[in-house]
């Protein structure tokens, strides 16, 4: 009785001396150890009482055997990976390393037991591990996802404890990695675990640890009144006086777009404060808004107009203001002074409008005509080849009311002139086809033209010749009549 009470309380003793001995180092392992030294003690008593074949024996010895292990372990971990004559450098390996090389040392000493000690056949123990394995696989599939993902990390490196990162939306910093989650700390001071498989599968944005400076971009609007150069000059002197924005990278400032109701800018600024980041933006955000009010630079707000309209009597209006206004100008057409009023209106009723730009030529010398143009805004050029190459003669300058195109519209001959705008212009025209049934209902209108176009030819040939009296001469001698009887048969009238 006393012999097995010796051995194990030898074993126990021993051991615990060893434990007192390894003390002086920084060893993790406590309530484990005197666990362990206590069934070593037991393996020994049983030793001597009930012998090594007894299930008794073997039972405890097994679990004598994964706790050496275990404990073994733990000193090797303390002892050297942790690193404990260098603690500033950190473990040799890093955690998750540390934990899988446990987890395969137990496996295999629970291996040994399993064969040595309890005298299981090592095929049926390999199979059994598989089988045991697989189901395992199965049923931790989620666990294994996030093993895989930490191995993963732990190689990669993505981020290291201590680094700001953007994920999902949130700004949160590392705290420290294991083989299954990411401690993360937010900017509330709350802690939270995110499985190792997150990281996997969502986009992450690393501002590392505020070691580097980072750019923070701030979009601005400021209204289209303001020049660019003074926005930019404005901005850049905020992004200068922030306190925790680097000189170096300087700021940047640029014009990204044209927005709808303002220009759109950036501002770049650079900083190491990420544990203070609302503070920072909160800050350049800020001086921005005083730094433009001080210079009068606008921050547009969107506005937008709410017009009802009726579109079938907006049409309408825009008809009869679209006759009175071509009414109007007519008047102001001496040619069509004396004709009747309801010709006038239908003339008014043919009427479009054209615009044209400085130097756009609505006429050109020598092309087929078949429309009337009368100047409604602005002024056009007459003009003229000369004799010579390259020249060119004004014959006239006509302003509001004045009309052109008359001639080879009348008489069907090609434009005698080239028309151009002198300055934009906007111009009333009237098709021939519109003409034609206003000169047969007043034929007085064959005549005017007639009378206009004759003295239109005179004065050209006046300009051209410098000889207004022979030019009369010439012009008369092509009898009136004769040019009269070609206008009238143009239109189909029959005097
Ligand atoms: P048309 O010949 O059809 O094309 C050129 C136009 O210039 C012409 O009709 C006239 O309307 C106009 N035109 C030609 N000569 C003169 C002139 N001497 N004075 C004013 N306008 C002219």
């Amino acid at each position: 009785m006393i012999q097995p009470l010796v051995y194990g309380l030898g074993v126990f003793a021993i051991l615990e001396l060893l434990y007192a001995a390894l003390r002086r180092w920084p060893v993790r392992v406590r309530m484990l150890y005197h666990v362990w030294a206590l069934v070593g003690g037991v393996v020994a008593a049983l030793a001597v009482t009930v012998g090594p074949e007894a299930p008794a024996w073997k039972t405890a010895a097994s679990i004598g055997a994964l706790l050496t292990a275990f404990v073994l372990y733990s000193l090797l971990d303390s002892l050297v990976f942790q690193r404990p004559w260098q603690p500033a450098l950190g473990p040799i390996m890093p955690k998750l390393a540390r934990d899988v090389l446990r987890i395969v040392v137990l496996a295999a000493v629970a291996i040994v037991v399993a064969t040595v000690i309890l005298r299981q056949p090592l095929p049926a123990v390999l199979v059994s591990s598989t089988v045991v394995s697989a189901v395992v696989g199965l049923a931790l599939q989620d666990v294994l996802k996030n093993v895989f993902t930490g191995v993963a990390i732990e190689l990669e490196r993505p981020f290291e404890r201590g680094d700001w990162l953007l994920l999902d939306g949130k700004t949160v910093q590392v705290v420290d990695t294991s083989w299954r989650s990411v401690r993360l700390r937010t900017r509330d001071g709350l802690d939270l675990w995110e499985p190792n498989s997150v990281f996997a599968t969502s986009r992450v944005v690393n501002y590392g640890s505020g070691a580097r400076p980072v750019g923070i971009n701030f979009e601005v609007h400021v209204t289209y009144d303001s020049p660019p150069a003074r926005v930019k000059a404005a901005l850049l002197a905020v992004a200068r006086s922030v306190p925790g924005a680097e000189r170096d990278p300087a700021p940047e400032a640029f014009v990204t777009a044209f927005g709808d109701s303002g220009v759109d800018y950036r501002l770049r600024v650079w900083t190491r404060q990420l544990a203070q980041l609302n503070r920072f933006t909160d800050a350049v955000n800020s001086r921005i808004w005083y730094e433009l009010r001080r210079q009068g630079l606008d921050v547009p707000f969107p506005t937008r107009i709410v017009r009802w309209h009726d579109a079938a009597r907006e049409e309408q209006r825009a008809e009869e203001t679209h006759l009175e206004q071509a009414t109007a100008l007519l008047a102001h057409v001496h040619l069509f002074e004396g004709l009747a009023p309801d010709v006038v209106a239908r003339l008014a009723a043919a009427a479009t409008y054209q615009r044209f730009d400085d130097g756009e030529l609505l006429v050109r010398e020598g092309e087929h005509g078949d429309s009337l143009y009368v100047v409604e805004q602005g002024s056009v050029a007459v003009t003229k080849r000369g004799a010579e190459h390259d020249t060119r003669i004004t014959l006239a300058t006509l302003g509001r009311g004045g009309f052109f195109g008359e001639m080879s519209l009348l008489t069907g001959e090609p434009r005698s002139a080239t028309v151009t705008a002198d300055g934009g212009c906007e111009v009333m025209v009237v098709a021939g086809s519109a003409l034609a049934p206003l000169v047969h209902a007043d034929p007085r209108l064959a005549e005017l033209f007639t009378r206009s176009v004759m003295a239109r030819q005179a004065q050209t040939a006046a300009t051209l010749e410098g000889r207004r009296e022979r030019a009369l001469e010439q012009v008369e001698a092509r009898a009136e009549a004769t040019l009269l009887q070609r206008i009238r048969s143009f239109f189909g009238v029959t005097s």
